[in-house]
């Protein structure tokens, strides 16, 4: 059986976390945010969280070689699972073409990268507004707010020409209620 592998991809604040939970559930998928296991190795403070946390607060990327890593790990560890949402990653050319050469091994390609598309003031606002309770400290400043966006186009961005030449780019709505843009998700998917 065919596994459902999603790129869910959007710049800062476009809703990829928030709408991973809902995925996750309705599919049974294994998510995998590259966000989210850099900051836990931040907070058990291991070798690779305290270099990666400059980066971070700086709102730069961190390096290809760090995150394919860590994708290919988990990948692998959950060889059974019906299909994974990939939060965050990639973010490179590098990255894209890393995760299709671990996936293509497998005879588990990409489905889809569904695109959030929201406008850049409104990924300010929703950063800023999070970043008073979140704790995370590159949602505070709206430098590197900006670094982060500015990062996004000129790094990330790209990648939709990527997965549209194999004909997988789909591009989402991102604003509205969270309940719509799920809505917009699954239909898309299917
Ligand atoms: P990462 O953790 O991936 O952060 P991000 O891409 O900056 O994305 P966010 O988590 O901030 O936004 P999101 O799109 O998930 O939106 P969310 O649902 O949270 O990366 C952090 C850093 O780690 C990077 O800057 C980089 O340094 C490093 N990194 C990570 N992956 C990397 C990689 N592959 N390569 C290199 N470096 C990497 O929502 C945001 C807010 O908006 C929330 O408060 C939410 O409640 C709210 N919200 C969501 N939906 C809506 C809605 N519909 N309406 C109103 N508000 C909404």
């Amino acid at each position: 059986m065919n596994k459902l592998n999603i790129v869910l991809f959007g710049p800062p604040g476009a809703g990829k976390g928030t709408q991973s939970e809902f995925l996750i559930k309705k599919f049974g998928l294994v998510h995998l945010s590259t966000g989210d296991l850099l900051r836990a190795e931040i907070k058990d403070e291991t070798p690779l969280g305290l270099q990666a946390q400059e980066i971070m607060s700086r709102g730069e990327l961190v390096s290809d070689h760090i995150v394919i890593g860590m994708i290919r790990n988990r990948i692998d560890a959950n060889n059974t699972a019906p299909g994974f949402i990939f939060d965050g990653f990639p973010r490179t050319k590098a990255q894209a073409e890393a995760l299709d050469e671990m996936l293509n091994a497998k005879s588990q390609p990409i489905t889809a990268m569904l695109a959030l598309e929201v406008p850049g003031p409104e990924l300010v606002r929703r950063l800023l507004k999070r970043g008073e309770t979140s704790g995370r400290s590159d949602d505070r400043d709206e430098q590197v707010i900006a670094n982060r966006i500015a990062e996004y186009e000129q790094k990330t961005s790209p990648l939709k020409d990527y997965y549209s030449a194999q004909g997988k780019y789909k591009g989402i709505n991102g604003v509205g209620s969270v309940a719509d843009i799920t809505e917009r998700l699954v239909e898309v998917i299917g």
